[in-house]
């Protein structure tokens, strides 16, 4: 039986998303990584498809994201959904690595998944790592919620700053870590086999989830009141209707060329600064050095 790993499915869009796909592949093995509880055992239950797993793992700790990896190393990997994210109020602090946490679970754990994982993959596979409209960095796309990404030296972006503990630069570091995921997908897609695909899927806003819970009060409430009531608009999504399109862009048909940006339910162009070559290619060095591999 094929596996498919995925990441961030405990809330959000993509617990819909991996309820989608228990529903509709009983014929796929999905295995989710989680931080405790249930999860595998909810999921199970409610989709009444038991080809489920947990996987204990904080995609802060890259020695977790190593003993987890290492725990798939029998699989026949079909897919990797690369969906867990942060958005903080802060840039200040640091893992246990001594990266800030934004980078290092937006970005460094989907790159060091997919790299301990590389000869796992068994064609046809699909990757998708979940970006977002904030990497425009415009107010068409983050709806003046978010600040634009500012690019700087790979080992720049990855320093916690406690000098400076604002929320907009905890911001700045969620839209840069999602510019940083768009020229990722770039980088990996001039590099996996043939019939390894990688895609960057953009869910829109989905007001709803946890994704503000690091946030003051004020954006809390409004989050779960006042932004939720845009998913009656095409401003905005629900989680369940994001899920959905999650998980077609992971088992649907193929929404494009390998290393696309799929907008919602169709691949479409991302930012001009997200087409980068000298960029992407600094990012994937940047990467390999900071966390060495053997594949597995
Ligand atoms: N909501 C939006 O408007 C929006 C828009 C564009 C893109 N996105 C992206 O969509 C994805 C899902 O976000 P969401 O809105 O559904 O947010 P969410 O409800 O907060 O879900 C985030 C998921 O990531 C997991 N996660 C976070 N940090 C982790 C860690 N250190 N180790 C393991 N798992 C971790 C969470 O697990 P726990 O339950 O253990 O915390 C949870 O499953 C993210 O990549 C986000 O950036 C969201």
């Amino acid at each position: 039986m094929e596996t498919l790993l995925m990441t961030g499915a405990s809330r959000g869009l993509g617990r819909a998303a991996a309820e989608k796909i228990l529903r509709e592949r009983p014929d796929v093995r999905l295995v989710v990584t989680t931080r405790g509880g249930e999860l595998a055992a909810e999921l199970a239950e409610s989709t009444g498809n038991p080809n489920v797993t947990a996987l204990p793992c904080d995609l802060a700790s890259t020695r977790s994201i190593r003993a987890a990896a290492a725990m798939l190393s029998g699989h026949r990997l079909s897919g990797f959904i690369g969906n867990a994210g942060v958005q903080l109020t802060s840039r200040a602090h640091a893992t246990e690595d001594g990266i800030e946490p934004t980078f290092a679970v937006n970005v460094l754990a989907n790159h060091l998944f997919v790299r301990l994982l590389w000869n796992r993959f068994t064609a046809p596979a699909r990757i998708v790592l979940v970006g977002s409209d904030t990497h425009f960095g415009d107010l068409r796309h983050n709806l003046g919620m978010v600040p634009a990404p500012r690019w700087e030296p790979v080992a720049d972006l990855t320093r916690p700053r406690p000098e400076a503990p604002t929320a907009a630069g905890g911001r700045t570091a969620y839209s840069t870590s999602k510019l940083a995921v768009v020229y990722l997908a770039h980088a990996l897609a001039r590099r996996l086999p043939d019939g390894v695909d990688v895609y960057t899927f953009n869910p829109g806003y989905v007001p709803g989830t946890g994704l503000v819970r690091d946030a003051g009060p004020v954006v809390r409430f409004l989050s779960r009141t006042l932004l939720r009531a845009l998913v009656a608009t095409p401003l905005a999504l629900s989680p369940a209707g994001a899920g959905a399109l999650l998980a077609d862009a992971a088992i649907g048909p193929r929404p494009g060329e390998s290393g696309a940006y799929v907008d919602r339910w169709a691949a479409a162009g991302s930012s001009p600064e997200s087409y980068d070559h000298d960029r992407e290619e600094e990012l994937w060095r940047a990467l390999c050095a900071l966390e060495p591999v053997e594949m597995l």
